[in-house]
């Protein structure tokens, strides 16, 4: 199949080079003139693991294309896809702007029958407003469809070739073929292919994204009552997990979850119940959660200084939201590494592939390290931010040597409390007992 695909930010380039993959013939458009340039001359501008190995067959074998031009881009195409962003506007709704405007372009440019899908997350009621903006100038027959992707950065490419499910909103059947038919190589496993109207495939995505925000910030408020009740919430995680009707994952305590849809898509939720004025109270106290949590650390890490951070040195690990991303918005190490800095204390910063993101936001204020250990050297604490694979089994000896004293402030719980006992840490973590050594060791 032919078919177009607008706005290639992380979602459009997914789905592009992952429908190319397929063998369909896609072009990819994008009004920002370098970027395309870029990706004309083989640069990804983000990173997605996996994605290069696709991206370079796929362009190499004339099957992805660029083009700054809409026209061009969706000249035969069966169907274009809208990927493109949704910023939130001031008051938290999603500021559809962008589709729109393309939605109205594409309204004077279709020449024959397409299938245009909505893939951003966009609130309930967007397909019918595409339908209208299209409307104004079309003057062929088109259906719009609403298609959410629930991709996770880092694992995105997995998570479209091997989706759990692919919901489509449409009542069209000519519409519903079309779909089908693209989706099919991606679903042979016999993973559902779910239609259901455009309405409730708006809403199934920000239900799904609510739904695990909740999960999530659940946990938290367990670990912050197991701290106070002298309970331990990963026996506690295990103890519910292996309930079926709970299921594993998602369970796990730390400092919030950040990135760019969770955070983004409840306030959108929350902002779509007010309209329709109801009152969603679980949506409100997860973000009134998620806040908190993001910052618990703090006021411990002040403690245990006597409330005196001035020239203290505080090594970070762990600057992007999750691991696996070099995306750090409404990463938790952001806000707090401006608290620390805030406070007088010196902050040493580790990522494996988030610094040049953080760079820009913190310039010369905080030190960059090479590796992790580079990041401890003559720190006063280590503080860990992200659960990258590899600060779980770091080589203690080393850092050992290089740390001023034997203190980590853990916000994602990577090591077991027995073990720290036994190296002789001072160990805080989420939802555990803290570790405390008699006397602090200096090293
Ligand atoms: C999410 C959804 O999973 C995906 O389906 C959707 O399309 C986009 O949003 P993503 O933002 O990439 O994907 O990250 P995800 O892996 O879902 O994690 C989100 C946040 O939750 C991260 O900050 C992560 O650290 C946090 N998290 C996750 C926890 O704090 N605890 C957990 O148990 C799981």
């Amino acid at each position: 199949m032919k078919i177009a695909v607008v706005g290639t930010g992380y979602v459009g380039l997914v789905t592009g080079t992952c429908f190319a993959e397929t063998g369909n013939q896609v072009t990819c458009v994008d009004i920002d003139e370098r970027k395309v340039q870029k990706l004309i001359n083989g640069i990804i501008p983000i990173y997605e693991p996996g994605l290069d190995v696709l991206f370079n067959r796929n362009t190499a074998e004339g099957r992805l294309k660029f083009t700054t031009s809409l026209a061009e881009g969706i000249e035969g195409a069966e169907v274009i896809f809208l990927a493109l962003p949704t910023p939130p506007g001031e008051d938290g709704s999603a500021d559809l702007k962008y589709i729109l405007k393309v939605a109205g372009d594409l309204g004077q440019l279709l020449k024959e029958y397409a299938v245009i899908v909505d893939k951003s997350t966009v609130p309930v009621g967007t397909a019918e407003k595409v339908h209208d903006y299209i409307s104004l100038g079309a003057q062929v027959e088109f259906d719009v469809v609403s298609n959410p992707e629930f991709l996770r950065e880092g694992v995105a490419i997995e998570d479209f070739m091997k989706p759990d499910r692919v919901v489509i909103g449409t009542k069209s059947e000519r519409a519903k073929a079309v779909m089908s038919k693209l989706y099919a190589p991606l679903v042979r496993q016999g993973n559902p292919v779910i239609f259901m109207d455009e309405r409730s495939a708006e809403m199934t995505k920000y239900a799904a994204n609510a739904f695990l925000a909740v999960k999530i910030s659940f946990m938290n408020e367990i670990a912050n009552l197991c701290e106070k009740a002298g309970a331990n919430v990963d026996d506690i995680r295990k103890g519910i997990g292996t309930d079926s009707r709970i299921g594993k994952r998602f369970l796990f305590a730390g400092i919030g979850y950040g990135g760019s849809c969770f955070p983004k898509d409840v306030q959108a939720l929350a902002k779509t119940a007010q309209e329709y004025a109801y009152d969603f109270q679980i949506l409100k106290s997860v973000m009134d959660v998620n806040a908190k949590q993001k910052t618990k650390l703090l006021p411990i890490i002040n403690q245990h200084f006597n409330g005196d951070l001035k020239g203290k040195t505080i090594a970070v690990w762990g600057l992007a939201f999750k691991p696996y991303t070099d995306d750090i918005r409404e990463a938790p190490a952001l806000e707090n590494i401006q608290a620390l800095l805030d406070a007088g204390a010196k902050v040493t910063a580790y990522d494996p592939e988030a610094m040049d993101n953080v760079k820009n936001v913190f310039g010369n204020k905080i030190t960059y390290a090479h590796t992790s250990y580079a990041a401890l050297d003559d720190a006063d604490a280590l503080v860990i931010m992200t659960e990258w694979p590899m600060f779980r089994t770091p080589e203690f000896n080393k850092m050992n040597l290089l740390l001023k004293n034997k203190v980590i402030f853990d916000g994602r719980n990577l090591y077991e409390l027995d073990q720290m006992n036994e190296l002789g840490y001072t160990y805080y973590s989420v939802g555990r007992e803290t570790i405390s050594q008699a006397v602090e060791q200096a090293v």
